[in-house]
């Protein structure tokens, strides 16, 4: 049983050449035992047939609002309060659009206003219209409103372009919608209209949170970078809890597969330098966990051009240190925030380097985690963790990193009362 199995997904499929590429995605969700129902835009069909869709979903393909037999059959509120997960691939700046402003007009628009469950998009476009103003509004509306991204990458366009707005491929956006399952799926009304979500306990309310996650990437040249296996689960687990607890969440992402929390202000940096800013920007805040894999080196220098082979053996890597983003807002005199958390993965000795870290860095509490490669932490969905605090050590059992993540807040909730 993989986390896919019994799982039904909703795929909205919208007119673009990408369109090609979801033959493949259902393939792939079917196989790791996803259901998988489809609805087509009209212009989705001139890209690829319903009857290919339909072969590969093993269901009817979904394409008509007004159609008498399928609301006598399945009303299109059904449609999608059915599912676990909507997905829409590809999503047109059209889709996008429609999305962002409440449009209903076809069956697609309609499902995706409709329904009750969490929406992931892959979008996919010409470049111009990617990066258009009016496509980037939409997007960051989107965002604020809990919509989940997949992509799009750089990439060489059926236009003949190069640049952002190619699909992510179908394994990718697998990932995303694995990753967007774990967490719960339903979108919350507000208190005494229907049946609220779990999760919202409300002991954050009010609170400003602060959280990085990922690894960073530091170029050597214009093609190759410095990075880690920091696969930013934990990180994201920690932003997506803080903001079911109530609290206002801002988390500073390196670059990781992972779709943007639900009700997270998502900040996506590069390197360790942007991070500290993006850190700075997003302060005050009462607490900062810093959970990002941060590389502790970058290029002394780096040019405009690709490092070629001289024949005269490997170039040398003049490295300089990054800045510590932790010990540098841990140590901070004005406006510090409350509660400074840091991380410290360990292959050895893992509770005495924690210790030292907890003074190194001036921090509030260390979670110190085992990351040697038989542990299957890093990357993975589990971890196993002891919190050190100049109080002592609390070591907790392998849990979903979800719940390393729920836990934490509400320790670090009481703490900020107490
Ligand atoms: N950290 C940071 N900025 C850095 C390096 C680390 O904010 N430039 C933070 C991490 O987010 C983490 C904690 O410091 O919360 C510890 O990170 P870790 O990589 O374990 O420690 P380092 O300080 O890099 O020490 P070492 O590599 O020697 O173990």
């Amino acid at each position: 049983m993989g986390p896919l199995t019994g799982k039904r997904i909703l795929l909205v499929v919208g007119g673009g050449i990408a369109a090609y590429k979801v033959l493949d995605l259902i393939r792939r969700l079917r196989e790791r035992g996803a259901h998988v129902r489809a609805a087509m835009t009209k212009a989705a069909a001139e890209f690829v047939t319903p009857l290919s869709v339909a072969s590969l979903t093993g269901d009817k393909v979904y394409d008509d609002l007004f159609s008498l037999t399928d609301e006598a059959e399945m009303g299109h509120i059904e449609l999608s309060r059915d599912a676990d997960l909507l997905v829409v691939a590809p999503a047109t700046a059209d889709l996008l659009a429609k999305l962002a402003n409440g449009l209903a007009n076809d069956l697609a628009s309609t499902l995706l206003l409709a329904t009750d469950k969490k929406v992931l998009a892959a979008p996919a476009m010409n470049l111009r219209m990617w990066l258009h103003p009016a496509t980037q509004r939409n997007v960051a509306i989107l965002r604020k409103d809990g919509v989940l991204f997949v992509g799009p990458e750089n990439g060489d366009m059926a236009c003949g372009e190069y640049g952002p707005g190619r699909m992510a491929e179908p394994l990718e956006i697998v990932a995303a919608i694995t990753s967007a399952l774990e967490s719960d799926t339903a979108i919350p009304l507000p208190p005494g209209i229907g049946a609220r979500a779990s999760g919202t306990n409300g002991t954050l309310a009010g609170k400003r949170v602060v959280v990085t996650s990922g690894p960073t990437h530091e170029p050597i040249d214009p093609v190759r970078y410095i990075a880690n296996r920091s696969s930013g689960k934990q990180g994201h687990a920690i932003a997506r809890a803080a903001a079911q607890a109530g609290a206002d969440v801002a988390l500073i992402s390196g670059p990781v597969a992972l779709p943007d929390p639900p009700g997270v202000q998502t900040i996506h940096v590069q390197t360790a330098r942007e991070m500290l800013s993006a850190v700075d920007a997003a302060l005050p805040a009462d607490i900062f966990v810093a959970t990002a894999a941060v590389a502790d080196w970058r290029m002394a220098e780096t040019g405009d051009s690709k490092l070629k082979k001289s024949g005269n053996g490997a170039p040398k890597l003049n490295l300089v240190e990054n800045p510590d983003i932790l010990a540098a807002i841990a140590r901070r005199n004005q406006a510090r925030p409350k509660l400074v958390v840091g991380f410290a993965a360990e292959t050895n000795d893992v509770l005495a380097h924690a210790r030292k870290k907890l003074d190194a860095k001036g921090c509030d509490m260390i979670v110190a985690n085992d990351v040697s490669p038989s542990t299957g932490i890093m990357g993975g969905d589990k971890n196993a963790i002891h919190i050190v605090t100049r109080e002592g050590i609390d070591s907790w059992p392998t849990l979903d990193k979800d719940e390393v993540a729920r836990r934490l807040l509400a320790r670090l909730a009481k703490e900020l009362t107490a």
